[in-house]
């Protein structure tokens, strides 16, 4: 076996596992991917992919039964590897705080298992100390301190991203204690510090290559966790911080585009995550915003900051709401033209979406909601069925055929691509209120809508006259 070729259990086949497994074949890993779902290994054995995402399909079928195995043994992957990352779920548990139960399981199964050195490395999102909870559980199991490590590699890929953003990162944290730990992840690691990978044929193409190859940083265990738990908080204080901002531009009427431009040419500042619009949602930001304030909290740190993040998070959809209000002035037996239902362009995944939300309120209120979404619309409908009140269209225009206004919820970027003429006809009034700002108020005055965006002064269309936001 080639010599920089390590042997690594990947346990957890979910958004991070299933990438990571196949990214870290794809670097030449001999991998196992442990789940305890057997369906889901059977599905995996078979071909199939449980998730959407770009060139993950492609890295399954061209390592699998080769240099990547599914199992739901996790005793014998855990005593046959060098590695074993742990990416199981860490959902919210009721007080804010991260839920660590399945981790806690994983652990206590590895310990029963191995009887050489294994490095155990946190790959789930986990709070701060959670790597000596690990280490405790498995010395209580009766693993001698020798015989393992526990170290933390977070990773900070994205939905509809996710092989790219691993392959090609903005930065790869390892944090240890050990030189011995240190020096496992490095090897792990290599192909893309080196900018090796980035040269093999077939290689997934990037922003990396090998004069600009994947910096590594080295940090303690403990700064790797909050390294994580601190970056998704900062960011989505980023887009809550521009959701104010946006409803001051409103107020004073402003463009929000203008000033996020001329805030994220600030290198300082930087121009991403500036995006106005219905708030963040996903899988996670609001869970590790609520974990983060909740650790600080346990620590004796007031992190109250991220408590106004969230509270601006939530208000962002109800402003949203009251502007559909202002436009339509009453609600109910009114048809309503929802495009987008995901919690982001690019992927089918509506955990948390603001999209849903404000589709329940709309519900709640007495509307007929027509929806559509180029991939979220069947999990949607596992949590709103298809009824009288709400229906799952095949495209945008038939969306909008009679609706008394249009809704933009979610920004994927062929609603960008929509031809405004027809959609115009299709609509009963042309009203669209964008929670995205996917398009340009001035052009939408000139193909006659009455057009409502976030942090952007509205236009509104020569028959119409809108109700003031302000009178109940
Ligand atoms: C996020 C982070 O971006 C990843 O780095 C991290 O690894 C991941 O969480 C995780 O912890 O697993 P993701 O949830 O896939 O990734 O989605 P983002 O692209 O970050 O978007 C999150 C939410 O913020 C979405 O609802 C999006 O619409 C919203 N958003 C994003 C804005 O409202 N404005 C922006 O400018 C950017």
């Amino acid at each position: 076996m080639d010599s920089s070729r390590l042997s690594i259990a990947v346990v957890g086949s979910g958004y991070v596992g299933l990438v990571a497994a196949a990214c870290f074949a794809e670097i030449g890993h001999q991998v196992s991917c442990v789940d305890n779902d057997e369906q889901k290994v059977a599905t995996l054995r078979a071909g199939g992919v449980p998730i959407h995402e770009e060139y993950l399909a492609d890295l399954l079928n061209r390592h699998r039964g080769q240099s990547i195995e599914f199992t739901s043994n996790l005793g014998q992957a855990a005593r046959e590897a060098q590695l074993i990352f742990i990416a199981v779920g860490t959902p919210q548990g009721e007080t804010g705080s991260a839920d660590l139960s399945y981790v806690d399981a994983v652990a206590s199964e590895i310990a029963r298992s191995i009887d050489d050195y294994k490095l155990i490395v946190e790959k789930s999102t986990v709070p701060v100390y959670t790597n000596e909870w690990i280490r405790r559980v498995v010395g209580r199991n009766g693993v001698v301190e020798e015989l393992f490590d526990v170290a933390s590699n977070p990773e900070f890929l994205r939905e509809g991203t996710a092989v790219v953003d691993f392959l090609h990162p903005d930065r790869i944290v390892v944090g240890a204690d050990s030189e011995k730990a240190m020096a496992l992840l490095r090897r792990v690691y290599e192909p893309l510090t080196s900018g090796e990978y980035y040269e093999s044929a077939g290689a997934i193409p990037g922003m990396r290559n090998r004069n600009s190859p994947a910096p590594m940083l080295e940090a303690s265990t403990k700064a790797a966790e909050l390294i994580k738990h601190a970056s998704n908080a900062f960011l989505a204080m980023k887009i809550s911080f521009i959701n104010v901002v946006a409803n001051v531009c409103e107020a004073v009427g402003a463009d929000v585009e203008q000033v996020a431009q001329g805030m994220g040419q600030d290198s300082r500042i930087g121009p991403r995550f500036l995006n106005a619009g219905i708030g963040y949602g996903g899988s996670c930001f609001p869970k590790d915003v609520a974990a983060f304030r909740y650790v600080a909290e346990r620590m004796g740190v007031d992190f109250g900051l991220l408590g106004e993040v969230e509270k601006i998070n939530a208000e962002q959809r109800i402003r949203f709401f009251q502007k559909v209000r202002s436009a339509l002035w009453t609600f109910r037996g009114k048809r309503i033209a929802a495009l987008g239902l995901a919690f982001k362009g690019g992927t089918d995944d509506i955990r948390e979406s603001p999209a849903l939300e404000i589709i329940r309120q709309l519900l709640h209120e007495g509307c007929k909601v027509a929806a559509y979404d180029p991939a979220a619309m069947e999990r949607a409908a596992a949590i709103f069925p298809e009824g009288e009140n709400m229906q799952y269209v095949r495209d945008p225009y038939e969306a909008a055929q009679g609706a008394d206004a249009l809704l933009i919820l979610t920004d994927w970027e062929e609603f960008q691509r929509l031809d405004m003429t027809r959609l115009r006809s299709a609509l009963r009034y042309p009203i669209i209120v964008d929670g995205r700002n996917l398009f340009d108020p001035a052009r939408m005055t000139e193909l006659g809508f009455t057009y409502m965006s976030v942090g952007r002064p509205g236009v509104v269309h020569p028959r119409e006259t809108l109700a003031n936001p302000n009178i109940p």
